[in-house]
């Protein structure tokens, strides 16, 4: 039987295990049932040494191949997002407030097919994988790889995957490219206080609103003057509140953002350019401000040899038409960023587009993924073990 035969007659199961994640998503850090299901599954599967409760919910699942090899590893991540469901499916989430919006419930479910295909080849695989589940992806800035790689996942490992759902290409494709596949995402707050007034005098106050606005009129030339037109970078401030009444000078206000890149000097860049515009800001107005920079994941910067090598598998398994080079990167970032700052590897998208149907969104209230996308994201994910050269 081939992998790709394998991996469909285990898709009844997948689609089950799907549904079982998806009713019941929890938010990050609070991932104790679906790592539980998680583990019952791996058991019922047999032959996978099982660390449970690392870093929190996590879980690493050893396999020893049959012949000497390379160690690869496979990563999904389990949390949900605090977002009402509004697909209407039968097997919507069963916990209010709380949704898969991001299709992990699919990167679970198609790991734990990886698994089931890999433990039925163990004799076949070259040396060894880990499964590596992983709490708290959406909890930016902290996320919840680097408490995995803490733990060790990724240690003696020569090569780490991971998969993505992703709304953008159609179903069953799989897209990735060398280089940076997504942004670094860093959050920013701003703090101005000036002193309030009556409306009618201000020259009795300093207007903390009027210095907010130029801070953020200002901010904008940071990567329209600043930054190198060639490089990519978005500096966004999504938060703006201040004063308290109509006739009444703003005395403080608060403003909250994100900046956006794939290089890191961007990063620094921001962070420095933000401070300067913040304080020439209070300089002109008589303020005081505070810049707090909180750097978030850093790009997602795909090795090469491994993209290529993900995309040559994908090719051989599903044709070269299901298998494509993406053209640009996403500024949606990723914390599975970090494996790739220690090892080798690659991370890429899988389309869950339909033609016939509406493409929500990823973190929209009524995104789902098709479920046929399970069992090739299983086979791709057992075939990168498989075929790992040497
Ligand atoms: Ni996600």
């Amino acid at each position: 039987m081939t992998i790709l035969e394998a991996a469909q007659q285990i898709q009844p199961q997948l689609v089950q295990l799907r549904r079982q994640f998806h009713a019941h998503p929890e938010v990050s850090q609070h991932e104790q049932e679906t790592a539980r299901r998680v583990l019952e599954e791996l058991q019922a599967i047999g032959g996978y040494t099982i660390r449970t409760g690392i870093s929190g919910n996590g879980i690493l699942a050893d396999l020893e191949g049959g012949q000497p090899g390379p160690k690869v590893a496979l990563r999904a991540d389990m949390d949900a997002l605090q977002i009402t469901e509004e697909t209407g499916l039968p097997f919507a989430s069963e916990n209010p407030g709380v949704m898969h919006a991001c299709g992990h419930d699919n990167h679970i479910t198609m790991l734990l097919g990886a698994a089931r295909l890999l433990a039925q080849r163990k004799d076949q695989l070259k040396g060894s994988v880990r499964l590596i589940f992983q709490p708290a992806e959406e909890l930016s800035p902290v996320g919840g790889s680097r408490g995995m790689m803490a733990a060790g996942a990724l240690e003696d490992v020569d090569a780490v995957f991971g998969l993505h759902v992703w709304p953008e290409l159609p179903m069953g494709t799989f897209g990735t490219k060398a280089g940076p596949l997504m942004a670094s995402s860093d959050h920013f707050s701003v703090y101005i206080d000036g002193r309030s007034s009556h409306g009618a005098k201000p020259d009795a106050g300093i207007d903390a609103v009027v210095a907010g606005s130029q801070f953020v009129t200002a901010a904008q030339t940071i990567v329209s003057r600043n930054t190198d037109p060639l490089q990519s970078a978005v500096i966004t401030i999504g938060r703006f509140q201040g004063g308290t009444r109509y006739n009444i000078v703003a005395g403080e206000c608060e403003l909250e953002g994100t900046c956006r890149t794939f290089n890191p000097k961007i990063r620094e860049l921001a962070e420095h350019r933000l401070k300067e515009v913040l304080d020439g800001v209070c300089t002109l107005s008589g303020c005081t401000g505070e810049l707090k920079y909180e750097h978030g994941y850093c790009s997602v910067m795909n090795d090469p040899k491994q993209a290529d090598y993900l995309l040559k598998t994908a090719s051989e398994l599903f044709g070269a038409e299901k298998a494509v080079t993406v053209e640009e990167p996403s500024m949606c970032a990723e914390d599975f960023a970090f494996y790739l700052t220690e090892k080798p590897g690659a991370f890429a998208w899988l389309g869950t587009a339909l033609p016939e149907e509406e493409a929500w969104p990823l973190h929209n209230c009524h995104f789902t993924a098709p479920e046929d996308i399970l069992w090739r994201g299983a086979a791709l994910l057992a075939q990168l073990a498989l075929g790992m050269p040497g």
